[in-house]
């Protein structure tokens, strides 16, 4: 069953701990940190993220943008996320990170932007829980989808099937009643959706929705 991660990049800042409720029911909350220097954006870090923790029980999987990932994803842990997405791009040690976000008892999770090819990684993948295949150059919500990842979503399912692995392939921007389909039928089972969600008048119907059309 496709799990369906609210970004909560587009809600409403001031008020967090509202708009997470809003999607209760969501597999988990997306929360992207962005540093202003891997990414030209800058949003929150970790004691918005230990507050969040507090203030819903969907796990949190925390999308660091940020450079030197190495030092400071396990602080991410321990404020509370479930699950960990450094990327590819600015990790200076990824099977030693990987390692060391899973030990202190989250889920590892590895990210690539548009650019970055899947194939120079492929060993590493049974150190991660979780590949995420950006399909938006990362740092802003409500970008239009690039069809033109859609076959290295293919070609990643299908490194994960040949590896034999139980890992996630997650999928983050664009995605929307319009384009998950596509998505679904090129491997991915983890979709991450801002504006589709917190833009829609309904945030919960938009969840299902997006659920329901993942899964047909
Ligand atoms: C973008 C972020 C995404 C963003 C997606 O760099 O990583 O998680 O919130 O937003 P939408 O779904 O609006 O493209
Ligand atoms: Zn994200």
């Amino acid at each position: 069953m496709a799990l369906i991660n609210p970004s909560i990049l587009s809600a409403d800042f001031a008020r967090l701990a509202e708009e997470a409720k809003a999607v209760e029911g969501a597999d988990w909350l997306h929360v992207d940190v962005m540093d202003n220097h891997f990414v030209p954006n800058l949003t929150l870090g970790v004691p918005v993220v230990e507050s969040l923790r507090k203030a819903t029980d969907t796990p949190l999987d925390c999308h660091l943008m940020i450079e030197d990932p190495d030092r400071w994803a396990p602080q991410y842990v321990e404020a509370g996320a479930g699950s960990v997405t450094f990327h590819a791009e600015a990790a200076a040690a990824p099977v030693r990170l990987a390692r060391e976000i899973r030990a202190k008892g989250a889920r590892a999770s590895m990210a690539l932007k548009p650019a970055t090819p899947i194939e120079q990684y492929e060993d590493l993948l049974p150190e991660l829980d979780m590949l995420l295949i950006m399909t938006v150059e990362p740092g802003f919500g409500g970008q239009a989808f690039l069809d033109i990842m859609l076959p290295k979503i293919r070609r990643t399912r299908a490194l994960i099937a040949k590896h034999g692995l139980e890992m996630w392939l997650q999928v983050d921007g664009g995605v929307s009643d319009k384009t998950i389909e596509r998505c679904a039928e090129a491997g991915a089972d983890v979709f991450v959706a801002g504006s589709a969600v917190y833009g829609a008048e309904d945030p919960a119907k938009a969840v299902r929705t997006l659920r329901d059309k993942a899964d047909a």
